[in-house]
């Protein structure tokens, strides 16, 4: 069996790729099928999009399809930007626009105002059954960016328990605790459940 993974993000098909390693399916990525474009967003949760992502590329390519959608969530900012976390910045925001956005949003905000999640949601697709799952991981805003590795706002995300940011971990570390990490890993234990009720 395939499953091909619902994004053009070459960070998170890693991560994705690397969570998923030990399911024995073949995972495929959206490399070979360009008729897949850009997917918009136009959920208004986390489940909408991961769902949207993953019934598109399932519906195009006809393989049972994985997607996800994370949000970051800030306390003070009422759980913003969440859902609209890519185009925080506007449309065509790069991530350093956001991570500048959300530094000057929240540069008179002391430390203990500064708490946050990541939270993912990731779908199953494959045209009978629809699963979702979610993920998430406690955290802080840091006053300024810390650390090379990861992506988006990884250098922002502090995580108390590790003592530094996502953007410090190595892509193994990160996928042990990350949000992605844990949906996907939920996801998993629902489709292996699903899978050995078939057989
Ligand atoms: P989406 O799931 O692709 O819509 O991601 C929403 C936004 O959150 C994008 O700007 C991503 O860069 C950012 N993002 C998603 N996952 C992560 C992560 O694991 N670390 C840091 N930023 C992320």
């Amino acid at each position: 069996m395939k499953i091909i993974l619902a994004s053009h993000n070459l960070h998170k098909v890693e991560e994705m790729k690397t969570v998923l390693r030990d399911l024995s399916v073949e995972i495929i990525t959206l490399d070979d099928y360009p008729e897949v474009g850009d997917i918009e967003e136009t959920g208004e949760t986390l489940e909408e999009n991961a769902l949207l992502k993953a019934r598109t590329v399932n519906r195009i390519t006809g393989i049972p399809a994985i997607g996800d959608d994370t949000g970051l969530e800030v306390d003070s900012l009422d759980g913003g930007p969440g859902v609209y976390s890519a185009r925080y910045a506007g449309e065509h925001a790069t991530y350093e626009d956001n991570i500048n956005k959300l530094l000057a949003e929240m540069s008179d905000m002391g430390e203990n105002e500064r708490t946050a999640r990541f939270r993912t949601v990731a779908a199953f697709v494959d045209g009978e059954t629809e699963l979702t799952s979610e993920g998430k991981i406690e955290g802080m805003i840091t006053f300024e960016p810390k650390g090379m590795f990861g992506f988006g706002y990884d250098p922002l995300f502090f995580i108390p328990e590790m003592n530094c940011t996502f953007a410090e971990l190595s892509a193994e570390e990160k996928n042990k605790i990350s949000h992605r990490g844990h949906a996907l890993r939920n996801l998993y234990k629902h489709l292996s459940a699903l899978w050995s009720s078939k057989l």
